[in-house]
């Protein structure tokens, strides 16, 4: 587990650019925290990190899912806030994106669906900025949390 604190809406997209470097095809994230915590912009600075920084980003709060070709792997950006029932996660491409990386705003609305190896991001109010909590869950993202933080 590792905290950091995020002064700045720049520290939150510089945390999801150094996330985008080190991501691989079959990952999950988990943006979890309530409304206005800076999830969709952590995403932003992830997607635009791999996509170029001029990539459109919008919240995906009403299509409930954007995807994006990459140039390695494709990305959904999935913000499951109005999602009525977690079966519902199917018809938005959820079991399409083990080729790719799967970054989740509102994970928990999946329920039992959301994968169990996955890297949990948990985003709050700190002050005047926000604390981002980084919990690796399964193989392979404890050593890359650790790289992040250093
Ligand atoms: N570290 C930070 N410090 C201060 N403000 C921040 C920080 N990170 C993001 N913000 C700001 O918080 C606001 C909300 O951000 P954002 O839309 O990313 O939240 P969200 O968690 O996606 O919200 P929602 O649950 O509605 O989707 C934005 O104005 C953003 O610029
Ligand atoms: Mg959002």
């Amino acid at each position: 587990m590792q905290i950091l604190e995020l002064a700045s809406d720049t520290d939150t997209r510089d945390l999801g650019a150094r996330l985008a470097a080190r991501l691989r095809r079959g990952d999950v994230v988990a943006l979890h925290g309530d409304l206005g915590t800076g999830k969709t912009t952590l995403a932003r600075g992830l997607i635009q990190a791999l996509n170029g920084p001029e990539t459109e980003v919008p919240s995906p709060t009403y299509t409930l899912v954007q995807v994006y070709e990459g140039p390695g792997f494709p990305l959904w950006h999935f913000d499951l806030y109005r999602l009525d029932e977690p079966g519902d996660v199917h018809e938005l491409g959820w079991d399409e994106t083990q080729n790719g990386v799967a970054l989740i705003e509102w994970p928990d609305r999946a329920g039992s669906l959301l994968p169990s190896s996955r890297l949990d991001v948990f985003l709050e109010i700190s002050g005047e900025g926000r604390r981002a909590r980084l919990e690796p869950r399964g193989e392979g993202w404890q050593e890359r949390v650790d790289e992040l933080v250093v």
